[in-house]
């Protein structure tokens, strides 16, 4: 196996949009109560839908052999990874949440998801404001995720990105 298979390919980068559109449509304080950001809602709980079929399928069809050759350098790799896997599945539990806290209805196509917990009226508290520090802090993650496989591909040459491509070459 030289690249990843097709379908966590397509997840990967269909999920990496959905990641950034989300940010972009993320709200803060008042005006989520009064104007409830429903796209931002949409595009956080497909994130979550996705992520355990990507990773039931990363377990099943596997990954080719990494190109790192010290053990650290693949441990380190891999822990990357599994924080970002780890963001993909707290971020819309804890923006969910979060929405719960603030007495917010997350409606999807006209179907309103069940609460996670009781509304309050002031600060929506901690898990919220973890929810905003992390949508922000999973964005520097891929970046610098970002960065170091184009480090890879353009100084080190190991044609780490083609991996993760679905052209042909
Ligand atoms: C929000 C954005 C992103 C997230 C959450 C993300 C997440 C991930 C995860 C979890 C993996 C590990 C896949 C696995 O082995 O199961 C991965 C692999 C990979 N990602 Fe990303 N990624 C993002 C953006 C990017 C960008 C912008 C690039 C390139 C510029 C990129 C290039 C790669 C490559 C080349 C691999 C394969 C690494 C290897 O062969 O070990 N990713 N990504
Ligand atoms: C990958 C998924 C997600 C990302 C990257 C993300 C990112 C963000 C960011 C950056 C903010 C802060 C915006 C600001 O302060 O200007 C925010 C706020 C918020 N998000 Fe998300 N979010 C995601 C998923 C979700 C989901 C699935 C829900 C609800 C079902 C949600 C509900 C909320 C709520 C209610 C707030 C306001 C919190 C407050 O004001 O205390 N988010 N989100």
């Amino acid at each position: 196996m030289t690249r990843y298979p097709r379908v966590l390919i397509v997840l990967h980068w269909l999920m990496a949009l959905l990641i950034l559109a989300a940010w972009f449509t993320g709200e803060g304080g008042r005006s989520v109560r009064e104007n409830p950001p429903l796209l931002h809602f949409l595009l956080g709980l497909a994130v979550l839908t996705l992520v355990l079929p990507r990773l039931v399928l990363r377990l099943a069809l596997g990954a080719p052999a990494p190109t790192a050759t010290s053990p650290l350098l693949r441990r380190a790799a891999g822990l990357g990874h599994g924080v970002l896997y780890a963001f993909m599945i707290g971020l819309p539990l804890t923006g969910w949440y979060a929405a719960s806290r603030m007495g917010v209805p997350v409606n999807v196509f006209g179907y309103t998801l069940p609460s996670l917990t009781a509304a309050v009226q002031g600060s929506p508290g901690l898990i919220a404001e973890l929810h905003e520090t992390g949508g922000t802090l999973i964005l520097i993650l891929a970046g610098l995720h970002a960065a170091i496989a184009v480090w890879h591909q353009v100084v080190l040459r190991d044609g780490t990105l083609r991996r993760m491509s679905l052209s042909a070459g």
